[in-house]
């Protein structure tokens, strides 16, 4: 028999302000036609004054642990992937810990943008798969209007912010993965995980602050066009690596659930690789681009309204800054 990190439950939430396409336009030179046509996006939500990431990943933990039916006091792990932590340090996980009363698990962040939620889930799958934690909750949560540039009409209109969150339990299912085995007799919960970087495009898609080189915060800088180059190759690329280590091809796959950064994206990706679009789970119109907590966030919405069932397999794909690419194959 082989250990693997089955999804017990998910939660999300979204703060309660939407600021919509409109709104926007009246403060910066842009229009709602533009940002539909060009990415999707027709409304964002938006953190309220005071309101922190730690808020935001606590509700959403809340709601996944309970989904789960599990308690903050027999968490083993918590891990948060987030680029806008409450504090440098120490990790935004760390406040969330103590919030759900989790005193007995290890808890901290990852950063790996907008991949972060790929990253993180693999991580909890390993500590996992060797036995090191039985029950984790990994979030992906998110502040990121707090990094916007407000006057630059290139990346304001395209962020939002909010949280999601899984919670994983270890269970003795299957055995090992192999070509057409996933098939005929499907064993449950996280198949695999693919990971990549390349830092050479590091300033494709940044910060231009930080603790270490201007003590101040920054604001997000990006070569737009060059980044969704990158996204359409790497995640058409990753997502490929993925059907193949598990032996399965398009068809066998009943949900995609990407990163949601551009509407475009998404469906270059989807015709790159034969996948139909009614796939896809997509929730850009309403939450525009919230970085790591985009995968869970549409995750929790497609498995609280029924699209996603148990037994399917679904794919989730992701990339962000660094640049950071990655994607998780899980049967549900
Ligand atoms: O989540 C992490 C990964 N991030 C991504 O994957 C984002 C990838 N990139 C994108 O999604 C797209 O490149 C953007 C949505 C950011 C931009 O769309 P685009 O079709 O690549 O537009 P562009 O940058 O080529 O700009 C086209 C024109 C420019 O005007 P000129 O130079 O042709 O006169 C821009 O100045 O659109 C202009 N423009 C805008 N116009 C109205 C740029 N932003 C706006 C705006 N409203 N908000």
């Amino acid at each position: 028999m082989t250990i693997r990190s089955v999804l017990a439950g998910t939660g999300s939430y979204l703060p309660a302000r939407v600021v919509t396409n409109q709104e926007l336009a009246a403060t910066v030179d842009t229009t709602d036609e533009w940002i539909v046509e060009r990415t999707g996006i027709r409304e964002r939500h938006i953190a309220a004054e005071g309101e922190l990431t730690s808020d935001l990943a606590v509700r959403a933990a809340e709601s996944a642990l309970e989904a789960a039916g599990v308690k903050g006091e027999v968490l083993d792990l918590i891990i948060i992937a987030t680029t806008t932590p409450d504090n440098t340090f120490p990790a935004t996980a760390t406040k969330v810990q103590a919030r759900l009363g989790a005193n007995r698990a290890m808890a901290f962040d990852v950063q790996a943008v907008c991949t972060g939620f790929v990253y993180a889930l693999a991580i909890a799958d390993n500590f996992i798969k060797v036995g090191q934690a039985k029950t984790a909750l990994v979030i992906g949560a998110e502040t990121l209007t707090r990094l916007v540039d407000w006057k630059d009409r290139t990346t304001c209109v395209l962020f939002g912010d909010g949280a999601g969150a899984v919670v994983l339990k270890a269970e003795n299912n299957g055995n090992g993965a192999s070509a057409g085995a996933i098939r005929n007799s499907p064993p449950k919960g996280i198949l695999s995980t693919h990971l990549h970087s390349d830092g050479r495009h590091y300033d494709l898609l940044y910060v231009d602050g930080g603790p270490s080189s201007t003590q101040t915060t920054g604001q997000i800088r990006m070569d737009g066009r060059d980044v969704f180059r990158h996204a359409v190759n790497n995640l058409s690329s990753v997502l490929e690596e993925a059907m193949q280590a598990n032996g399965v091809t398009a068809a066998d796959i009943d949900w995609v659930v990407p990163h949601q950064a551009n509407r475009r994206i998404l469906d270059s990706t989807l015709r790159k690789l034969g996948l139909p679009e009614e796939k896809l789970v997509v929730t850009i119109d309403r939450h525009a681009n919230t970085s790591a907590a985009s995968i869970p966030l549409a995750l929790d919405e497609a498995w609280r309204d029924g699209r996603i069932q148990p037994g399917q397999l679904i794919l989730l794909e992701a990339m962000g800054g660094g640049l950071t690419w990655g994607a998780a194959v899980i049967r549900l």
